[in-house]
C-alpha cells in the first residue's frame, strides 16, 4: 500500500527518518518526499512546514502524486491536562480557529463538513493495542489545530467548553483531516506533548523537549508501520 507520512518540522522527520541516504526523492515545486520502501508498503515522507495551509497543501500532494491511501502525521504538540511526553492519539480532529458559530454550526466545525473529523478507527485501535503492549503513557483524544503557537488556555476556552476531550494542541492536524476526508482517504495523527498549555515557560520546554517527545511519537508510529 501506499502510505503518507507527514512531518511539519525537520526534527519531527528526523526521528523517524534518520538516514535517507540512496532513498528515493521526488521533488514537486517546493515540496521534497522521500520514498521508502518497508515490507510490502511504500511510505511517501513529507516536509510540510509548520501551519495548516502548508499540511493541507502536502497532504494533496501525497495523495495527487502518489496515490496514497492512508495518511499518517506524528510530531509533538502542546498538552492539556496531559504531561510533558504523553503521546496523544487522535480520535478525532478539529480546528480550534475556525468560528462560524454565528450561523449554528459547532465552534471548530467548517460549514459542509462534521464537527470534526474522525481518524481511521481500527488504525486507531491498533495504535492504542501498541502503546498499551509497550507500556507507553498515550491516551487517546481530540486534537485541536489552529495558525497559532498557543501559549494561553483563552485562545481555545470555548472549543474547550464544547468538548471535554480535548489533549493536544498543534497546527497542522485539522488541516491534513479535511484534505484527507475530502479525498475519502483515512487518517490517524499521533503527537507526544512537547509542552503543556498554559504553564510557566512554554517555550523553553518546547525547545527542551522537541527532539525527545518527536521520537516518542515516531517511534510509535514506526511501531505502527511494522506490524500492518
Ligand atoms: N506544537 C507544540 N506545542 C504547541 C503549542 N503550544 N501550540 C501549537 N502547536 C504546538
Amino acid at each position: 500500500m501506499h502510505i503518507g507520512l507527514i512531518f511539519a518540522m525537520q526534527e519531527e522527520l528526523d526521528a523517524f527518518l534518520s538516514d535517507t541516504a540512496g532513498a528515493n526523492t521526488h521533488r514537486h515545486k517546493n515540496v521534497r518526499v522521500t520514498e521508502v520502501t518497508l515490507g510490502e508498503h511504500t511510505l511517501f515522507c513529507v516536509l510540510s512546514g509548520v501551519g495548516k495551509v502548508n499540511a493541507a497543501y502536502a497532504t494533496s500532494v501525497l495523495i495527487h502524486h502518489h496515490d496514497v491511501k492512508l495518511i499518517l502525521n506524528s510530531g509533538v504538540a502542546g498538552g492539556l491536562n496531559v504531561d510533558v511526553g504523553t503521546i496523544v492519539l487522535s480520535s478525532a480532529v478539529v480546528h480550534h480557529d475556525v468560528d462560524v458559530t454565528a450561523f449554528g454550526y459547532d465552534i471548530g466545525q467548517i460549514p459542509g463538513f462534521k464537527p470534526t473529523f474522525m481518524a481511521d478507527t481500527a488504525l486507531l485501535q491498533r495504535a492504542e493495542a501498541i502503546a498499551k503492549t509497550q507500556g507507553l503513557n498515550a491516551i487517546t483524544g481530540l486534537i485541536a489545530s489552529g495558525d497559532k503557537f498557543v501559549t494561553d488556555l483563552k485562545t481555545i476556552e470555548s472549543l474547550v467548553k464544547n468538548y471535554d476531550d480535548v489533549h493536544a494542541i498543534e497546527m497542522e492536524a485539522a488541516a491534513i483531516a479535511q484534505v484527507a476526508t475530502l479525498e475519502g482517504v483515512p487518517f490517524l495523527i499521533i503527537r507526544a506533548i512537547s509542552d503543556v498549555i498554559g504553564k510557566d515557560a512554554q517555550v523553553e520546554s518546547f525547545n527542551t523537549f522537541l527532539v525527545k517527545a518527536a521520537a516518542r511519537s515516531a517511534d510509535l508510529l514506526k511501531a505502527l508501520l511494522e506490524t500492518r
